[in-house]
């Protein structure tokens, strides 16, 4: 793109960014370290999903000191329900990192954002961006997006080889000039709000007149969708134990995806496979606990990574066996759930089956 359309799109974007920006808590701060909270917790989540945790997480842990001296397990809860549980483990994990190598500051520089756990290329040049002023470019899929009809497909932000390198490029040109942050911003804002996916909003759009999408007359067709795999669909069975208003809470081994919170118990199983049976299996030989009736109940959807599960509840109790003084086990009370580290689906079974 040639340097004169490039400063034209930079000004627009800029202009547009700060007369029509939503206004959001980690654009009205300079703290580093809340920049780099936010935008850990903005990896694969929408705005208005974080909005609640950004806040009450800062208030609970306001500095790297007092996250880095934070427990797994608190952490956690204050992640309970905003998935991807590895963020939470790689937040503590990179406190603990700034404390030992960078004097208890966000690191300045890419390279050593990027030696942060949890950190990749976007999130290194967001941070950089906005919260340093530097002019480290950003990229995620709303951007490619916006990138692509730009160009009126030459990028095609298909995520592939030397379009990869051309997007970046592209980026990385784009940001150079005063205010980075707010440019990356912008375009992330101009992706979220107005050149949309599902539905460009040319007319609202700062820089259609250098838009190439608009000028085709199609600018919904940029960029050609990439074959997606096919999401993997999965049946569930899980067990609500109750004991007067508590319910029965296991943790998953160590090797599972969601250690360190705590979740009903669960299983996997095939079409026709009786529930009730392979969870009272389970309960046994996990934990040498009898259950009473399990009984199905409600039917409970749940989307994690590229699965769709399906769940059954079977409702029961406990016929015999221990749960105090386990650390694998817990009754928990429906009004403790928000201090306790719990997995999302376990949190969306508990609401639809807890009066
Ligand atoms: N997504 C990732 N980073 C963001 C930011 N700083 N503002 C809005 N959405 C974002």
């Amino acid at each position: 793109m040639n340097a004169g359309r490039q400063a034209s799109i930079r000004k627009a974007l800029l202009g547009w960014y700060r007369r029509s920006a939503r206004t959001l808590p980690w654009r009205s701060t300079t703290d580093p370290y809340a920049i780099w909270v936010s935008e850990i917790m903005l990896q694969q989540t929408q705005v208005a999903t974080v909005l609640p945790y950004y806040e009450r997480f800062l208030e609970r842990f306001p500095t790297i000191t007092a996250l880095a001296a934070a427990s797994e397990e608190e952490v956690l809860s204050a992640w309970s329900g905003l998935g991807y549980y590895r963020r939470a483990r790689a937040l503590l994990a990179g406190a603990k990192k700034m404390i030992r190598e960078f004097k208890a500051t966000v690191p300045v520089a890419v390279a050593d954002l990027m030696s942060i756990p949890g950190v990749g290329r976007y999130t290194a040049g967001a941070v950089a961006s906005i919260a340093y002023h530097q002019p480290e470019p950003v990229l995620d899929g709303n951007i490619r997006r916006v990138l692509a009809r730009l160009t009126g497909g030459r990028i095609r932000g298909d995520r592939t080889g030397a379009d990869e390198a051309a997007c970046w490029e592209l980026a990385g040109g784009l940001v150079e000039g005063p205010d980075p942050g707010d440019l990356n911003q912008s375009l992330m804002e101009l992706g979220a709000t107005v050149c949309t996916a599902a539905e460009p909003d040319c007319r609202s759009c700062p820089v259609m007149r250098w838009c190439e999408g608009y000028a085709s007359g199609n600018p919904g067709e940029f960029p050609v969708p990439a074959k997606r795999a096919a999401g993997v669909k999965v049946l569930a069975a899980v067990a609500v134990i109750g004991r007067g208003d508590k319910v029965l809470l296991e943790k998953p081994g160590d090797r599972s995806p969601l250690r360190g919170l705590w979740d009903l118990p669960a299983l996997e199983h095939r079409n026709g496979a009786d529930g009730s049976a392979e969870l009272a299996a389970h309960l046994l030989d996990r934990h040498g606990l009898e259950v009473r009736s399990l009984t199905p109940g409600e039917e409970v959807s749940h989307g994690i990574m590229n699965r769709r599960i399906r769940l059954t509840v079977y409702h029961g109790t406990l016929a015999r066996g221990r749960v105090a003084g386990r650390k694998e086990l817990c009754w928990v009370e429906p009004d403790r759930l928000d201090v306790t580290p719990v997995s999302g689906a376990t949190l969306k079974v508990l609401r639809a089956v807890l009066p």
